[in-house]
């Protein structure tokens, strides 16, 4: 591979999620053993600083920092600056977990709460369930969200403390475990229910006991991680990671203060990332600035119109260009209106978003973007390709590729199709450089690009 990193499998792989790991089964991450061959092979220097702009739950901030370097994630999702916070808890705290949940339940008689009626958890449980889920988060807002995280203009998540996130984390897991027949066959989507009677109804001893069932899992599998440290006899110091609440576009990192970007951009596979936590969101419902749906408008990928009128912007690239043209013209409903703009929202922001980015990679920095591809029905969303030739513009110079591909369930059970086009999709492994120029002309030809093979798995 290009600059001799070492290129694992993307994939996520259900059998590396055990242990502490185990505990963050989020949507769309890489696995870990992924960024630390990357960051290992990377020769980094001991004080380089790791970005991840589109963190999401942390992987790169988790593996840079076991590594002992220093690192920043970017996400705009509070659910996901929780669950990075949480994962980033050292294996110290392990201890203290159990004392603070039984604490929490041990208020929730003392000092009921009163739901409003905008509560969003009434959107999912019944009004005694709700409370006693509010209760809990209230219970854990009260005890350990200090004077950083609550400030006159309002909480800052991004503050957080690690013990806290964690306890977040264990509410989360329990509200989704309690939501279980609300899951569809996306097993990271639930279904809001239709309506009020289909709300859960779970008694305050099952939500509580799920509650403490997730912590004790939680402080033990941390307590696990740190034997296994001791025994390896690792001399370990976690690397310094800051997780910031931002949207991409307009993050404020130091122009050239990165020394190397790994990360996973927003797919244009028409995921809400908000949609996939929304019972998340519902229980951080009064700590939010934005509402859930203005959320979902702001994120990459977002399934809402864009308010303002966005116009194809030539220096995406011809790749994009000629794709846009192209679902413009198909003649499928809706395709010069609705998906139109949704894409060029999507393109949009990607694009405003890697210009940020690669101002804040240093000159000679590196940056490995993992992306998809995806058809809009038979048109082929060619992202690697629209990505690069974005890159090339700002002065990402591509220096390596690795292509895997990725089956899809219709390559299992292929039944029938209405539009022509592969199955499963390719998942491109992108290794850029920073160079001093942006290319003025966005280069066609693929001269010093090494197409490594692809790989089936
Ligand atoms: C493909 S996921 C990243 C997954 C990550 N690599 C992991 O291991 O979990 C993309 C992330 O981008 C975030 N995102 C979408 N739009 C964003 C924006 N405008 N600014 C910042 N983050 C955004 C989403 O919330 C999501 O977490």
């Amino acid at each position: 591979m290009g600059v001799g990193l070492k290129i694992g499998s993307p994939k996520r792989n259900k059998r590396l999620q055990t242990g502490w790991e185990g505990f963050f089964p989020y949507y769309a991450g890489f696995p870990e053993l992924f960024v630390r061959d990357i960051l290992e092979s990377a020769e980094l220097r001991d004080d380089a600083v790791i970005l991840d702009p589109w963190n999401g739950s942390g992987t790169t901030t988790y593996a840079a920092s076991q590594l002992g370097l220093k690192s920043i994630g970017i996400d705009l999702n509070p659910v996901m600056i929780i669950v990075a916070r949480a994962r980033l808890l050292p294996p110290s705290e392990a201890d203290h977990l159990r004392p603070l949940a039984a604490t929490i339940l041990a208020h929730l008689r003392e000092s009921p709460v009163t739901l409003t009626d905008e509560d969003p958890l009434l959107a999912w449980f019944q009004p005694a369930a709700a409370r006693v889920v509010r209760s809990i988060e209230q219970n854990i807002r009260r005890t350990l969200l200090g004077s950083m995280t609550k400030s006159p203009d309002g909480i800052h998540l991004d503050r957080i403390s690690g013990t806290a996130a964690t306890l977040y984390v264990a509410l989360f897991a329990a509200c989704r475990r309690l939501a279980i027949s609300l899951r569809s066959s996306n097993p990271t989507w639930i279904k809001l229910p239709k309506a009020d009677d289909d709300r859960l109804d779970p008694t305050a001893y099952a939500i509580a006991h799920q509650f403490a069932k997730n912590v004790r899992g939680m402080s033990k599998a941390l307590a696990a991680k740190q034997l296994e440290e001791e025994i390896n006899g690792a001399e370990f110091t976690a690397g310094a990671s800051t997780i910031q609440l931002s949207d991409t576009a307009t993050m404020a990192i130091p122009e050239n203060s990165i020394d190397f970007v790994l990360t996973s951009p927003p797919y244009c596979t028409r995921i809400d990332y908000t949609a996939a936590t929304r019972v998340e969101l519902a229980v951080l419902g009064p700590l939010l600035k934005m509402k859930p749906r203005d959320l979902g408008r702001r994120m990459i990928g977002s399934v809402q119109v864009p308010e303002e009128a966005i116009k194809m912007d030539k220096s995406w690239g011809p790749t994009c260009s000629s794709f846009l043209a192209a679902l413009k013209k198909h003649p499928s409903k809706a395709s010069d209106g609705y998906y139109y703009k949704t894409h060029l929202d999507y393109f949009n922001k990607t694009a405003r978003s890697l210009i940020r980015v690669t101002e804040a990679l240093k000159p000679g920095g590196r940056a490995i973007f993992v992306v998809q591809d995806s058809y809009y029905k038979e048109l082929h969303n060619d992202l690697p390709a629209i990505l690069t030739e974005m890159g090339a513009r700002q002065g990402l110079s591509l220096s390596g590729r690795e292509d895997f591909h990725l089956r899809s369930m219709s390559d299992i059970n292929p039944g029938r199709k209405t539009y022509e086009r592969p199955t499963g999709a390719t998942e491109a492994v992108l290794c850029f450089v920073k160079t001093n120029k942006a290319a003025r002309t966005t280069p066609r030809s693929k001269k010093g690009v090494r197409r490594v093979r692809s790989r089936r798995r």
